[in-house]
């Protein structure tokens, strides 16, 4: 039984667990999660009866890194050296190069870019190989992360274009749904029926794209009638330049994330 060491139960580490435990994971390999927090070990212990929950880390064929970027360091030294088979970290903004300046020579790294609705396994993850890593670490690395939503490969230095568009996406979104709420609560919507309303689109939006295949250009021509509503609506956003305006956030978020690459 190989066995799968969660290093960090806060909130990406309890969503890993969660999405490995749902897809069997539990059944097939040991899970263990190492975590300081007594409060956060009992929770998961009580979660997830079949999970070993530990203080400290010890042997592992494969290991999950999930503490915060400033923990980072302390965590990859308190592995055991040569006794660890593989590594999937997803902190945000730690490089390969540094993961691996902790670590020891021939280690396979992972370096993995999750995001927030992981929480509740619709992530939206970017992988890239460190040195060592070899296809069957990638392949490893996908199925750990697929278990809380899609996984895309890309080299490391596509990592930050990544940060920008769907790492900080979800906040993007949640402002157009906060936006959409008060435009319609300024046309005389009920608050709570407005929200309602606009989560649903944005949901049955989402399914759209998801299942049909089609691109967003040929959906959103489909619901523009001539003359219509919908175009009266969508020449507001263009004439406000919505349009250019993600793509600056996207410019934006990116060149933060290599700044603070940098900066590390
Ligand atoms: N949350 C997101 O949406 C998101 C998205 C993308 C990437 N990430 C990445 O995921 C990582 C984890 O984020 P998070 O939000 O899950 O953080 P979090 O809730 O703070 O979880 C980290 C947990 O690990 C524990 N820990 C840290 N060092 C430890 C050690 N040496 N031994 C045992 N336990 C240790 C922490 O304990 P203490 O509380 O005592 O520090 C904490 O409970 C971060 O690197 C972040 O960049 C998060």
């Amino acid at each position: 039984m190989a066995r799968l060491l969660i290093f960090g139960g806060g909130r990406m580490g309890g969503a890993v667990v969660g999405g490995l435990v749902r897809a069997g994971w539990a059944d097939r390999d040991q899970l263990v999660v190492v975590e300081r927090r007594q409060e956060a070990r009992e929770a998961i212990a009580a979660r997830y009866p079949a999970v070993e929950v530990v203080e400290a880390p010890g042997r592992a064929d494969g290991v999950v890194l999930a503490v915060k970027p400033g923990d980072l360091e302390a965590a990859c030294r308190a592995l055991p050296r040569q006794e660890v088979g593989r590594l999937l970290s997803i902190a945000a903004g730690a490089t390969l190069a540094r993961l691996e300046g902790w670590l020891w020579p021939g280690l396979p790294v992972v370096r993995a870019m999750p995001n927030m609705p992981a929480l509740v396994g619709a992530g939206a993850s970017v992988i890239a190989p460190g040195t060592a890593a070899a296809e069957e670490d990638l392949a490893w690395a996908e199925s750990v992360l697929s278990s809380i939503g899609v996984v895309v490969r890309l080299p490391e230095r596509l990592l930050d274009a990544a940060t920008g568009l769907s790492g900080s996406g979800p906040a993007y979104v949640f402002l157009v749904v906060e936006a959409l709420v008060e435009a319609g609560v300024l046309e005389g919507l009920d608050r709570e029926v407005a929200r309602v309303l606009a989560v649903q689109t944005l949901l049955g939006a989402a399914r759209m794209l998801d299942e049909t295949g089609e691109r967003a250009e040929e959906l959103r021509a489909a619901v523009t009638s001539p003359g219509g509503t919908t175009a009266a609506g969508l020449r507001a956003l263009e004439g406000r330049a919505v349009r250019s305006a993600f793509l600056e956030a996207v410019a934006a978020a990116a060149e933060r994330a290599r700044q603070l690459g940098r900066e590390h």
